[in-house]
């Protein structure tokens, strides 16, 4: 096996992108399979910080092939400012080093705004979801009247393409008494930024083809995490793709066998932002410590991220579904502090207990979990690079996991800075 699939094991933000940074090292290309500028990753080499949304984590590492799979909804103008962003970094983007998929779906600012619509008419029942028009555009491309990046190449046509899209949306404008849409401020603005983005435009699944016949290594970059996936995750208050291991295939036009070992990135407690069930959610003074110590906020909207502790049943159901061969467990250290430590194990929901999160939105609401306990380690693993400089109860905890999940952790992570990290076990052989 030389591909490595890496995706989130809870709900987004177990620090995916610093483990793909750091397994890139090894790897000739990175590839985003799904999602869009939802996504927000975080890298920190030697100090220095760099958020990625839409760019692949491999980006900021010079020699290596960054591609935007066709399962990614792009907005081409968050695009473009975040290629500046990181140009103005010292990041090197060009043709040369990254790929953007040519059947790419692209979200335009009408998804944004029908995002941000249908929460605020939501309202108590809203997903609180990011804003950026990830739905709606998944939705479009379903209903197959989205337009593509290879759309940008044939400004003759975009014209009759955003007519066919708006008759949709402008029905619904019209029953709710809204004004229409008109296609041509569309097609003007994208003939604008078409020409910055059409040289990253290309074939995904034909460079990754070659990368395959000349024994290239691959990494998979997934965003979100499962239990945001829209059939295994905690549906409705999920994201509108698929994040399980199997869409890196779908989402770049590799075969099913191609994904490699499925590394799933795992904190080591719980967070989640935005509404929806979290049966093992902390709203005292613990889940406020794992908040500041994880500096837990949203990297995409700055939103205070939710707190829990670990919930074994649900990582061992994402292992199952994900097809997971081994995790990467993350902030460890952010527990350094804690007497006690809980595991969530499995639920109680009227009268009957579960090892699994049933799928039942109703239920979901309701499950209480089942815990059992351990003591905490209450020093610093702040740092630590290696297996035998972890405490004997930092060690106890991560078997537990293991056991309790059924699968071993391949890596550790100690604190956000690329190198420190601990390799268990390497999931390039
Ligand atoms: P992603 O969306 O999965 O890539 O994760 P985010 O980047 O949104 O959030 C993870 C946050 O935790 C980032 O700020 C990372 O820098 C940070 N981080 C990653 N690994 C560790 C770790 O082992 N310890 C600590 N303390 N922080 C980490
Ligand atoms: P990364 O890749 C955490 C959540 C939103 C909301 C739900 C739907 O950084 O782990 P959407 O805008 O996708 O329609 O919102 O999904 N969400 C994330 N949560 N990390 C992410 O990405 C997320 N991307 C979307 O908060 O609950
Ligand atoms: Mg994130």
């Amino acid at each position: 096996m030389t591909n490595i699939t890496i995706i989130g094991s809870q709900w987004g933000d177990e620090g995916k992108g610093k483990i793909v940074d750091w397994l890139a090292s090894r790897a000739d290309a990175v590839v985003r399979f799904q999602g869009g500028h939802n996504a927000g990753h975080t890298l920190v080499i030697d100090g220095k910080v760099y958020k990625l949304h839409l760019l692949p984590s491999g980006i900021v590492r010079p020699g290596k092939l960054s591609i935007i799979g066709n399962g990614v909804v792009i907005d081409p103008w968050a695009l473009v400012a975040e290629i500046a962003t990181l140009r103005g970094q010292g990041v090197e983007i060009t043709p040369d080093n990254l790929l953007v998929s040519e059947n790419a779906p692209m979200i335009l600012p009408l998804h944004g705004a029908i995002d941000r619509a249908m929460e605020a008419a939501r309202g108590a029942q809203k997903i609180g979801t990011t804003g950026r028009g990830i739905g709606p555009a998944y939705e479009d491309k379903i209903g197959r009247r989205v337009l593509r990046i290879c759309d940008l190449a044939h400004p003759d046509t975009l014209k009759s393409k955003i007519e066919n899209m708006l008759m949709h949306h402008n029905a619904i404008l019209k029953g709710l008494g809204a004004p229409t849409l008109a296609a041509e401020e569309f097609v003007a603005s994208l003939k604008e930024i078409a020409p910055q983005i059409l040289p990253f435009a290309g074939s995904c699944w034909q460079a990754l083809d070659q990368a395959k016949s000349s024994g290239k290594k691959i990494l998979f970059e997934g965003a979100q995490g499962v239990m945001l996936d829209v059939d295994h995750g905690t549906y409705p208050f999920v994201t509108s793709s698929n994040t399980i291991a199997a869409q890196a295939a779908i989402g770049s036009g590799v075969g099913a066998d191609q994904i490699g070992y499925v590394l799933g990135i795992t904190k080591a407690y719980t967070t989640r932002v935005g509404s929806g069930p979290f049966p093992t959610e902390l709203t005292d003074a613990i889940g406020e410590t794992l908040g500041q110590r994880g500096h837990e906020f949203g990297t995409t909207t700055g939103r205070k991220r939710r707190c829990g502790w670990f919930d074994a049943a649900q990582v061992r159901q994402v292992v199952k579904v994900s097809g997971i061969h081994g995790i990467a467990l993350t902030k460890l250290d952010v527990m350094d502090t804690l007497q006690e430590i809980k595991i969530c194990i499995g639920y109680e929901c009227r009268g009957k207990k579960y090892d699994y999160l049933p799928a039942s939105a109703d239920l979901q609401a309701e499950v209480k979990p089942i815990y059992e306990a351990m003591p905490g380690w209450q020093s610093s693993l702040q740092g630590v690079r290696k297996f035998a400089d972890l405490p004997e109860n930092a060690l106890k905890y991560v078997r537990r996991l293991e056991t309790l999940i059924g699968v071993p952790a391949a890596v550790i992570s100690t604190s956000p800075e690329r190198e420190d990290t601990i390799l268990v076990k390497d999931p390039f052989q």
